[in-house]
This record gives structure tokens, C-alpha cells and sequence, in this order.
């Protein structure tokens, strides 16, 4: 047992009675015993000292007017949610006790007690408090470090930019992320939300270039009821959710200059208006965009407001396509070989040829395409060990050129089509794997169903086992 004298600060406890005599004794008690106890003779008069100072142990009577202890149980979770209740209740009964327990205290006395038992149940709630705030430290150091794990990679360029995510998350600076597709955008803005100060706070992502212009508008700023055709109720926005933590605008390049003006008057105003009202109000948002174009391009180009620029990219982090960092192959095919493992029965692991060979590609669809490569192989192979051909590398090896120029071998000139056609390639062999199964390719592909039926409808593939498809 915890005594307080042995505690860095006097532990503070806050005895609660409307009965001054009760109050007074219990508050003696307490003080001999070396704690720094506050008194309050009423609900309010709790509340008030409880948003005042730290207090670590609220020890309150039940029957009090007008505010009765319940209540004030229920009140204290809100402004002091770290506080140890106790309730001291006349009536033992186990009906009250569990509708104590329920409003939010952690034990129960009853009255009349003994010195002893209110010292000892005061030094068990202390000592949970401490426990409760250690282990909370500890997960919030572990999601941390978990965050940055996530993202895989021991090269310089990988070294730099973790280095930059760490540095840059604690601010609340808008942050713009670049790097072409696949290379790790949103993992970088998760990693930024997760050691930010907003952690606990939501993260929400919007890609601007799935959803027609209209719908995004709605989307982020919410709408009245009777804004436009099926506006049947009024909808809060992606901002208003994203309240107190980070808002990840992904493909912020794929809006219009129109769109853009209103994306920019909100982040100069920190304030949103849904679509269809009048009023505005103030959110406290943390934005984090991303493109996988050159954005600088798109402003001289005019396609994208370079007043929107400025306000974007406070801070620009650049993710590094995996042909500059092929160094990280390696750690990246273990990891991915790892997580599959965890899924399917049957364990592989890679031989060092494979390796080897993995690391002779250049990457036009980056960290996603070895992903899939690593997981297609998984499902696939028939042996334990992994090697260079259960990798099937088609297109041109990195060799001298680490981006290889278009080839007249047919590969496709556009990077969008080059990736395309990654994906048609992967999903066309997870639906051969699954037999045409569209809920076993999805799972091999590490999608949704809805994601994969949609991505089959874009490319044009069908499956003779799915007549909507066809
Ligand atoms: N450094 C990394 N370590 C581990 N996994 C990674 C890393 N980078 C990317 N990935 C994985 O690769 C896939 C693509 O990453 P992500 O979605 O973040 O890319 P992106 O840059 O946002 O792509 P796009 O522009 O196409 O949206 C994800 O499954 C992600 O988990
Ligand atoms: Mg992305």
C-alpha cells in the first residue's frame, strides 16, 4: 500500500458531504494522514474545484440536494475523467452500489466506516490512478513507435524522411505530402496524425478524386437539409468529424480552381459552412494534403491556385519513388512475407536469390506493387522458400536506367496506365487463384470486394462466374 508521503506531490483528495460534520471528520482523517484534502458541500461545489486543480481521489457522499451524487459521479467523468471515485453511501444496498460503479466510480465505502477502511480504500484508488496513468503513458509511447514502424525502410532517403515526420508532426503546420502513387502518401500523413498532439483525436481521410466535385463539397463541408435534390437530412461534414484531430485531403491536385477557392477560404478562416447554410463556425482541423503530381507544375500549368499552394504546403515532405531506395526492398518483401504469414497457413519465406531479383526491378506502381507481388507469391507458391520465379517481373529491369524510359515493348508511356496495368495483371491472377472466387481475390489482393468489383469494372475485367460483371 501506497502511502502519501511517499508520492512526489501530496496526493489530493476531495471529500464531498452535505453534511458538515461527516465532511469535516472524513476531511481530518485524511490530512493525518499527510494528504492535501479539499472539502465541497455540494455537487457544484465539487464540479468547480474538480476543473480547478488535479485532484486524485473524489471521495463523495450519495444523497445530496440539488445535485445528487450520481450525478456529479457522471459530471466528474467529463471534466476530470482521471480522478478516482469512491462513494460513501449509508444505504449498502448492492443496488446502489452497481449504479454507483455504473455513473462512473471505481469502489464504494459504507457509511459508518472506520478510519482504517476509508485509508485503505483511498490508498487502492490512488494506486489504481497511478497504474491507470502508467499504462496509458506506456500505450501512447507504443502507438508512437508503432506509427513510425509501420513505415518500413532503413535507407538514407527513408532515414531523412522519418527523421522530417517526427519533427514536423508535433506542430499543427499544414503538411503536403508528395510522391508518385504506391510510394507510402498516407502511411507518412497516419504517421504525422499518430505523433501529433491530436492522436486521440480522429483521422479522417477524403480522396478528392473519387467522388464527383458537388459530392466532395458535401462531403468535407456538410450540407443543410433541402441544400439540393436528396439532401433529405442535414449531414455534418468530413471537418466537422475530423474535430480536434487531422483531416488527410488526399489527390488534392484533382479538384477544380472553383473547388480549390472554397477549400482555401476555409483553411484562411478556420471556419466551414455547410453547403446550403448561412452560418458558419470555427473547427479546429490539422490538414495534411497529398498529390502524386508535380504540384508545382499543376500551379504553373494553372490547374491547381498557387494561393492554395502556399497554404498547403507550410511543409512539404517528398516520399522518394522505391526505385531511388531499392536498399529497402529487402526489409520491405520480409515485411510483407511477415504479414501474409499471419494470414495464411501455410508460412514462406524468402530465399536470398529472390531478393536479389526483387531488387533488379524499377517500381513504376512502388511500395504497392511489391506489396502485391509479395502477397500474389505467397498465396501462390507451392514450396516454403520463396524464389526468383515466383516473382514474375515483367517489365523491364532497372539495369542502368533506374526509371526506365518507355519501351517500344508495349508497356504503356503513362504512369496512371503503367499502373493500371499492374493492376489488371495482379487482380487477373488472384481471380485465376481464387477460381474466379470474388471474395478469395479480394482477400489474396488485401481489398475490399467493392474495392476489387470497382477496380474490375474500370479496367474492363470480367468473370464468367459473375454475370453483373459481364
Ligand atoms: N514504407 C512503407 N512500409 C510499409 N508499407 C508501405 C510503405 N510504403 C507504402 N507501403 C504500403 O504500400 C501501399 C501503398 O501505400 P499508400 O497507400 O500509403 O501509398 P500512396 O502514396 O498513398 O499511394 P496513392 O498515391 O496510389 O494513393 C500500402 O498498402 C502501404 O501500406
Ligand atoms: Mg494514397
Amino acid at each position: 500500500m501506497d502511502t502519501p508521503a511517499s508520492a512526489a506531490r501530496k496526493a489530493r483528495v476531495l471529500v464531498v458531504d452535505d453534511q458538515r460534520n461527516m465532511r469535516a471528520t472524513t476531511a481530518l482523517v485524511l490530512r493525518a494522514e499527510g494528504f492535501d484534502v479539499l472539502e465541497a458541500g455540494s455537487g457544484e461545489e465539487a464540479l468547480a474545484a474538480l476543473a480547478g486543480q488535479p485532484v486524485d481521489v473524489l471521495l463523495t457522499d450519495l444523497r445530496m440536494e440539488p445535485m445528487d451524487g450520481l450525478t456529479l459521479l457522471r459530471r466528474a467523468k467529463e471534466v476530470a475523467p482521471h480522478t478516482q471515485a469512491i462513494v460513501m453511501t449509508a444505504y449498502g444496498s448492492i443496488e446502489t452500489a452497481v449504479e454507483s460503479i455504473r455513473s462512473g466510480a471505481y469502489d464504494y465505502i459504507t457509511k459508518p466506516f472506520k478510519e482504517g477502511e476509508l485509508l485503505h480504500h483511498v490508498s487502492r484508488a490512488l494506486e489504481r490512478g497511478r497504474l491507470l496513468n502508467a499504462v496509458q503513458l506506456f500505450a501512447g509511447e507504443f502507438s508512437k513507435r508503432h506509427e513510425l514502424s509501420a513505415l518500413v525502410g532503413q535507407s538514407g532517403a527513408m532515414q531523412e524522411l522519418t527523421a522530417r515526420i517526427s519533427r514536423v508532426a508535433p506542430a499543427n503546420a499544414t503538411v503536403l505530402v508528395i510522391g508518385e502513387s504506391g510510394t507510402g502518401k498516407e502511411l507518412v500523413a497516419r504517421a504525422i496524425h499518430a505523433l501529433s498532439a491530436r492522436a486521440s483525436a480522429p483521422f479522417v481521410p477524403v480522396n478528392c478524386a473519387a467522388i464527383t466535385e458537388s459530392l466532395l463539397e458535401s462531403e468535407l463541408f456538410g450540407h443543410a437539409k433541402g441544400a439540393f435534390t436528396g439532401a433529405v437530412k442535414t449531414r455534418r461534414g468530413l471537418f466537422e468529424e475530423a474535430h480536434g484531430g487531422s483531416l488527410f485531403i488526399d489527390e488534392v491536385t484533382e479538384t477544380t480552381p472553383a473547388f480549390q477557392s472554397k477549400l482555401l477560404r476555409v483553411l484562411q478562416e478556420g471556419e466551414v459552412r455547410r453547403v446550403g447554410e448561412n452560418a458558419s463556425f470555427t473547427v479546429d482541423v490539422r490538414i495534411v494534403a497529398a498529390s502524386n503530381r508535380d504540384v508545382e507544375r499543376e500551379v504553373q500549368e494553372k490547374r491547381f491556385r498557387q494561393d492554395l499552394f502556399y497554404r498547403l504546403a507550410v511543409v512539404t515532405l517528398r516520399v522518394p519513388p522505391l526505385r531511388e531506395r531499392l536498399e529497402d526492398v529487402p526489409l520491405l518483401a520480409q515485411a510483407f512475407v511477415e504479414r501474409a504469414n499471419q494470414r495464411n497457413k501455410r508460412p514462406k519465406r524468402l530465399s536470398s536469390s529472390a531478393v536479389e531479383h526483387l531488387m533488379t526491378y524499377a517500381y513504376p506502381g512502388n511500395v504497392r506493387e511489391l506489396e502485391n507481388l509479395v502477397e500474389q507469391a505467397c498465396a501462390l507458391a507451392e514450396a516454403e522458400e520463396l524464389g526468383p520465379e515466383d516473382f514474375p517481373l515483367r517489365r523491364r529491369p532497372s539495369g542502368d536506367h533506374p526509371s526506365p524510359p518507355p519501351t517500344s515493348a508495349g508497356a504503356p508511356l503513362n504512369l496512371a496506365d503503367a499502373v493500371g496495368e499492374a493492376e489488371r495483371r495482379t487482380i487477373v491472377a488472384a481471380l485465376e487463384a481464387s477460381k474466379a472466387d470474388l471474395a478469395r481475390a479480394a482477400e489474396l489482393l488485401g481489398v475490399s470486394s467493392t474495392t476489387l468489383w470497382r477496380k474490375m469494372k474500370r479496367l474492363g475485367i470480367k468473370t464468367p462466374a459473375d454475370p453483373v460483371l459481364s
